[in-house]
């Protein structure tokens, strides 16, 4: 059976060498990007995703944090490695996409609804990576490669005063992406028999 959204979520791969050749305009980037958010569901529609988009001179400042925090806490014979990556795979792209949580949703959310006050931070975590996915799958439809990056928490502090963000974002990854200069190697997949239990 073919299904047009499987083909989709195939074509997203983690694309680590990024270029900036990209004919898209930030305009209408940003427009996928904010429809492939809002599209996404998140618990009690509470929309606690809230996401930065960074082109040009803003995209390289990101990066050039990052390798500022890296500098303070990589042994200095290992940096160069670091800046390396950082430069060639990240800061190389086109733009990057910040994903926050706004943890005021989560406090409000556990406030009102005290019985499943456990839930709503893991749940938060949920819908953040569900809008992840869904960009990430977006970007890969316009043929743009992306791959999804850590560096919080130790840039969390220089990007809040950087763009000067709510106290209440908490970062949680780092989208950056841009024009497919190497596509991503043959992905393995463990046994379906281990992974997959049908009862019919
Ligand atoms: C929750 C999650 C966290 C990830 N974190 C990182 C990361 O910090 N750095 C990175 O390079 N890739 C990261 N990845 C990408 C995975 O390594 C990648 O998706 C996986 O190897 C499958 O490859 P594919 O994206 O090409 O399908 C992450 C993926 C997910 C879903």
């Amino acid at each position: 059976m073919s299904n047009a959204f499987i083909d989709q979520i195939t074509h997203r791969r983690t694309i680590y060498a990024l270029g900036d050749k990209v004919s898209h305009t930030p305009e209408q980037l940003t427009a996928l990007i904010q429809e492939a958010v809002r599209q996404s569901p998140s618990a009690f529609n509470s929309q606690s995703s809230r996401v930065v988009i960074l082109f040009g001179e803003h995209h390289h400042k990101l990066w050039d944090i990052v390798k500022a925090e890296l500098k303070k806490l990589v042994p200095a014979e290992a940096y160069a490695q670091s800046e390396n990556k950082v430069n060639g795979c990240f800061r190389a792209g086109f733009a990057t996409v910040l994903f926050f949580e706004d943890q005021d949703v989560v406090k409000d959310l556990q406030a009102k609804f005290a019985s499943y006050a456990d839930n709503f931070p893991i749940w938060s975590e949920h819908s953040t990576g569900i809008a992840q996915f869904a960009v990430w799958t977006a970007l890969a439809q316009e043929q743009l490669g992306a791959s999804l990056q850590h560096y919080n928490p130790i840039i969390d502090e220089a990007v809040r005063q950087a763009w000067n963000l709510p106290e209440s974002w908490r970062l949680r990854a780092q989208m950056p992406f841009g024009s497919i200069e190497q596509p991503a190697g043959e992905k393995p997949f463990m046994d379906d028999a281990a992974r997959f239990r049908v009862f019919k």
